[in-house]
C-alpha cells in the first residue's frame, strides 16, 4: 500500500523574522512543491530516497540520529524522529523523495520536504497530529537535526497553503486565517543565486538579539513592544545598537503585516506593494539582513513597469526577491530582469513566476 504526501514550497510575503518574536506573518505557498511515496519495509529501517538528487540514505527507526550538517535528508529523519517522540507506532518505511522547489534559494525546499513527509508518515503510521502539531514536528526538525533556530512561519505556510490564498498566521494565538489573494496579483521570485557564508548562524544571532531587545525592555517577545515603549528606552540610553535596530524591524513588520492584510481585503495590492518596499528598507537599514545582491535586485524590480514592490522574502543575506506585479506584465517582467541582472553580474538569474499555491 502506498501512501502519498505532498507540501508546497512558501515565500515570505510580508512578515521578516517576526515569527519567532511571537509576531504576524504573511506567507505564500507556492505552486512547486515536495511529494513524498511510503511503502512499508516489513521492518524496522527507513529508507529514504532522494530521486532528484539519486541518492539515498538508511537509518535505523529505533537509533534516529542526524547524519552529516547540510544533508537534505536530517529533515526527513527530524520529522520521522518527531513523530516517535510522539508515540507514534511506527513500522519500517521507504520514502520516495520528489521535490520541485529549488533548493538553498530562500523558498523553504527544507519545510516542504518536512511537511510532505509529515504527511506521508501520518497516512503510513495511522496518526492524528493536526495540522500545527505537524508544522511543530517539523520546526523541531529544523532545531534538532539542522540547528536553526526557526519559528513557524514556513511550516505552517506549506501546511495551511491553499491556492490563490495567502497565510495569515499569528504566532502567538497560533490562529490561521487564509485570506484570498486578488485575481490581478501574480508573484515573480528571482533568485539572487548567492547564500553567503554567514548565513546559518547570522540567522541564530539574529533570533539571539531579538531576544536580548526583549529582556532589556522588559517584554517576554518583542510582539508585546510599542514604537512608544522602544523610543523611551532608547531616550533613556537603555537600549542601544543592534538590539535597538532588531526591535524596530520586528515592530514595524508586525504593524506591515497586518496593513497588509487590511489592504489585501480592500484590493488595494498597491499599498501592499508599498508595504514590502518598506519592509526591504527596513531589513536593508534596521534588521541588516539584506545583502548587495537583494538590493541589486529589489530596486531594479520596482523600475519595471507593473511591479508593485519588491522585498527579499525569507531570512535573508541572500536568497531570493519576492516582486509583486499585475497579472499580465509577468513576461516584460522577468525579461527585463534577467537583462539588468545579466548585464550586472553576467549571468541570468533563476525566476519563477507564481500565483499562491497550495496542496
Ligand atoms: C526562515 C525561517 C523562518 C522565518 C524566516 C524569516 O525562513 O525558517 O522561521 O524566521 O526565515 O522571517
Amino acid at each position: 500500500m502506498e501512501n502519498c504526501g505532498y507540501a508546497p514550497g512558501r515565500a515570505e510575503w510580508l512578515g521578516n523574522h517576526t515569527d519567532y518574536n511571537d509576531g504576524l506573518v504573511l506567507g505564500l505557498g507556492l505552486g512547486v512543491g515536495a511529494t513524498v511515496v511510503a511503502q512499508p519495509t516489513g521492518d524496522r529501517q527507513l529508507v529514504l530516497r532522494a530521486m532528484d538528487l539519486n541518492e539515498t540514505r538508511i537509518c535505523q527507526l529505533d537509533a534516529l540520529a542526524p547524519v552529516e550538517a547540510g544533508s537534505w535528508a536530517n529533515y526527513a529523519i527530524g520529522v520521522a524522529a518527531g513523530f516517535l517522540a510522539r508515540g507514534a507506532k511506527a513500522h519500517g518505511l521507504e520514502l520516495g523523495i520528489r521535490s520541485t522547489v529549488p533548493m538553498g534559494a530562500g523558498l523553504s525546499s527544507s519545510a516542504a520536504l518536512e511537511c510532505a513527509t509529515s504527511r506521508a508518515l501520518q497516512q503510513a503510521w495511522g496518526t492524528e497530529f493536526d495540522d500545527m502539531e505537524l508544522a511543530r514536528i517539523g520546526q523541531e526538525a529544523e532545531h534538532k537535526f539542522a540547528g536553526v533556530r526557526c519559528g513557524l512561519l514556513d511550516q505552517v505556510t506549506s501546511l495551511f497553503a491553499t491556492r490563490d490564498h495567502a497565510v495569515f498566521f499569528d504566532c502567538r494565538s497560533l490562529e490561521v486565517e487564509r485570506v484570498p489573494v486578488p485575481p490581478d496579483a501574480c508573484f515573480v521570485i528571482v533568485q539572487t543565486g548567492v547564500k553567503h557564508a554567514l548565513s546559518d548562524g547570522a540567522y541564530n544571532e539574529r533570533r539571539a538579539e531579538c531576544e536580548e531587545a526583549a529582556r532589556v525592555l522588559g517584554v517576554g517577545k518583542l510582539r508585546e513592544a510599542t514604537p512608544q515603549l522602544i523610543d523611551e528606552m532608547e531616550r533613556g540610553g537603555r537600549l542601544q545598537g543592534a538590539p535597538l535596530r532588531r526591535a524596530r524591524h520586528i515592530v514595524g513588520e508586525n504593524a506591515r503585516v497586518a496593513a497588509a492584510v487590511e489592504s489585501l481585503r480592500a484590493g488595494d495590492l498597491a499599498k501592499v506593494g508599498q508595504l514590502m518596499n518598506e519592509s526591504h528598507e527596513s531589513s536593508r537599514t534596521l534588521f541588516e539582513n539584506s545583502c548587495e545582491e537583494l538590493d541589486f535586485l529589489a530596486a531594479e524590480a520596482r523600475t519595471i513597469p507593473g511591479c508593485l514592490g519588491a522585498r527579499l522574502s525569507g531570512g535573508g543575506f541572500g536568497g531570493a526577491v519576492l516582486a509583486l506585479l499585475n497579472r499580465g506584465s509577468e513576461d516584460n517582467f522577468v525579461e527585463s530582469i534577467s537583462q539588468c541582472a545579466k548585464r550586472a553580474w553576467g549571468r541570468v538569474p533563476e525566476t519563477l513566476v507564481t500565483g499562491a499555491g497550495g496542496a
